[in-house]
C-alpha cells in the first residue's frame, strides 16, 4: 500500500448522498477538532483497540526519525471509547488530506452513551500501511515519543493531550496510561 492514502479514501463512497455522517475519534479528533461539525457526543466503537502503533512522519515526527501516534488494532470483544462528531460529507476532503499517511476510512458503528448506535465512519492505518509500526512495550514507545516531534508539535503533546482528554471524558485506557506514566517520568528525567 502506498504512503498516501487520499486517493484509496476518494472511492469510499458509502455516504454519499448523505446530508450528514457520524465520525469516530480515538486519537488526536478527541482533543483537537480542526473542522466545523454540526454535533459531538462521547461514544465507542465495539472490537477495536487504541494503540500508538502508527508511525508518524509528517505530523510528529520527520521521515527520519517518525513519532508514535494512535490507530485501531482488531480485538474481539474490546472497546474503544472516543468522541463522534456529526460533521457534513464535505469535511472528509481536508480529513483524508491531514491523514494521508496511512489512514483509510472505514464504516463502524457507533455506539453512544444512551445506548442508541449510528453507522459511521472512522479512519484507521491498517498493518499493512507503510508506516504501520507495530508492537512496542509501552517504555520503548514513550522513549520514542519523549524524542519525536515534527510540523504539528511535539510528539509528547499529543500523548499528553490524548491522555488529559481521555481523563475528563471519565474514560479508562490503561495502554495510553501506561505510556503516559513513563513519558512523564522521562520527560522529568531529561530537567
Ligand atoms: C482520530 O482521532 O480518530 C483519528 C486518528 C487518526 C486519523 C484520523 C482520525
Amino acid at each position: 500500500m502506498s504512503h498516501d492514502t487520499t486517493a484509496i479514501n476518494k472511492l469510499m463512497d458509502k455516504f454519499d448522498g448523505h446530508h450528514s455522517v457520524w465520525l469516530f475519534g480515538y486519537g488526536s479528533l478527541i482533543f483537537k477538532a480542526d473542522f466545523p461539525y454540526i454535533e459531538r457526543r462521547p461514544a465507542l466503537i465495539r472490537d477495536w483497540s487504541r494503540r500508538f502503533w502508527q508511525g508518524s512522519h509528517d505530523h510528529r515526527g520527520t521521515a527520519a526519525a517518525p513519532g508514535r501516534v494512535t490507530t485501531l488494532i482488531p480485538q474481539a470483544g474490546a472497546i474503544c471509547e472516543g468522541m463522534a462528531y456529526l460533521v457534513t460529507p464535505e469535511e472528509f476532503a481536508h480529513l483524508d488530506y491531514r491523514e494521508k499517511n496511512g489512514y483509510l476510512r472505514l464504516s463502524t458503528d457507533i455506539l453512544f452513551e444512551d445506548g442508541s448506535s449510528v453507522e459511521g465512519l472512522v479512519y484507521i492505518a491498517t498493518a499493512d500501511n507503510a508506516a504501520f509500526l507495530g508492537h512496542a512495550p509501552e517504555l520503548d514507545i514513550a522513549r520514542q515519543i519523549a524524542s519525536s516531534s515534527g510540523p504539528s508539535g511535539h510528539n509528547s503533546d499529543y500523548l499528553l493531550d490524548l491522555a488529559a482528554a481521555l481523563r475528563s471524558l471519565g474514560k479508562d485506557d490503561a495502554h495510553v496510561f501506561e505510556i503516559e506514566r513513563h513519558l512523564k517520568r522521562l520527560l522529568k528525567d531529561r530537567q
